[in-house]
């Protein structure tokens, strides 16, 4: 009867301790830090105003990650609102986070036809040889005022269409043609050598004829010697894309010997529409199951960088916003959606340990 007892007893301790050691483990992880725990660097794109307005954010930034983006602030309608009318102001402000916090500053972008001003292209469409020349004064102000502390830029954002293999019929390409692209990389270049220089677009993990296209013009780029050093993939995610496209899309991009990004990084559940606005909701609460599928599916991709990206074209991960609360989904698709790694009381959610537990391995 005692022998009895005391095993019960024993038993009772083991299973103590067992839920000690387990929630300390849970603790010291998230201690951690992501950066901390990663071989390559680890960014997040944010509103800068949102984040020097809310210490508990800061203080998770400064946690968690060694590179930043800005979501917006340092695209051609920020920078140049008006003709002659540079506004430095934010992106400064940026620069000086990053140097105090010692995060690597990444130039997020220098030519996306969502992002140039109505100015820009009133005047463009009527005068494609002023439009070239603006393009490269533009691209050479902005690149050699932040040369050699902006680390790396998107060069050209998203000049394919949506889906497939054609060049995007942007106001760029319809006035400039499609060597826009590769001029834009030259006078980055010309404006600083060092900078890392990305091409950067979405679904090119999931729609194999968009990778391949991408995947022609770089190689058509280093076949003609232009200073293309590397590809983005966004990587605006569902959870129903297969791991497996995903796995073949970043080893045929890794076979380039570019560096490769995963620039954008954040996950849903629902379908957006890709061209903005609208999608299907078919899901409005966020269940325990689906949090946990989440971490699963943060967990792999991490883990698929690692493996499949060659350790020195590994230019890091950045996710995009990284809390649900800040998160550029609900307000640019009017849906709602649970896309990050921190939730709306800005508690890291599974997601967040599954990013650690793909990192940690
Ligand atoms: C988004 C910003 O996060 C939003 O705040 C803004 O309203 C629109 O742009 N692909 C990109 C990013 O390359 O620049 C976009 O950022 C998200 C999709």
């Amino acid at each position: 009867m005692k022998a009895k007892y005391l095993i019960k007893q024993a038993c009772i301790m083991l299973i103590f301790m067992c839920f000690i050691a387990c929630n300390n483990s849970k603790i010291k992880k998230e201690n951690i830090g992501l950066k901390n725990a990663a071989t390559f660097p680890i960014g997040t794109a944010i509103n800068i105003s949102t984040l020097l307005n809310d210490a508990k954010l800061q203080k998770l930034q400064i946690e968690n990650f060694n590179s930043i983006t800005a979501t917006s602030d340092m695209k051609m309608h920020a920078i140049l609102p008006a003709e002659n009318k540079y506004n430095w102001k934010t992106a400064d402000t940026i620069l000086s986070y990053a140097k105090k916090h010692k995060q690597r500053l990444f130039g997020h972008n220098l030519i996306w036809h969502s992002s140039t001003p109505k100015w820009v292209s009133e005047k463009g469409e009527k005068d494609s040889v002023w439009l070239d020349d603006f393009m490269q004064q533009y691209i050479k102000t902005y690149v050699n005022r932040y040369k050699g502390k902006v680390a790396a830029w998107d060069v050209v954002n998203e000049a394919f269409e949506s889906s497939g293999g054609n060049y995007r019929e942007s106001f760029w390409y319809k006035n400039l043609g499609k060597s826009y692209i590769e001029k834009a990389f030259r006078y980055a270049h010309e404006a600083d050598p060092n900078a890392v220089l990305f091409y950067n677009d979405f679904n090119i993990e999931r729609d194999t004829v968009k990778l391949n296209a991408v995947l022609d013009m770089v190689n058509e780029f280093k076949a003609k010697e232009v200073p293309i050093s590397g590809i983005g993939f966004q990587m605006h995610i569902r959870m129903d894309i297969p791991d497996e496209i995903i796995a073949y899309s970043l080893k045929k991009a890794a076979a380039t010997g570019l560096q490769i990004h995963l620039s954008e990084v954040d996950i849903i559940f629902n379908t957006h529409n890709d061209e903005r606005l609208g999608g299907i909701q078919n899901y409005s609460v966020l269940r325990d199951e689906m949090k946990q599928a989440q971490a699963e599916k943060y967990k792999n991709l991490i883990r698929m960088y690692k493996e499949i990206v060659p350790k020195e074209q590994q230019f890091g991960v950045t996710f995009w916003d990284f809390t649900d609360r800040d998160s550029w989904i609900k307000g640019f698709f009017n849906m709602k959606d649970w896309p990050c790694i921190y939730n709306d009381s800005l508690q890291p959610k599974p997601a967040y340990y599954g990013v650690l537990d793909g990192l940690l391995q």
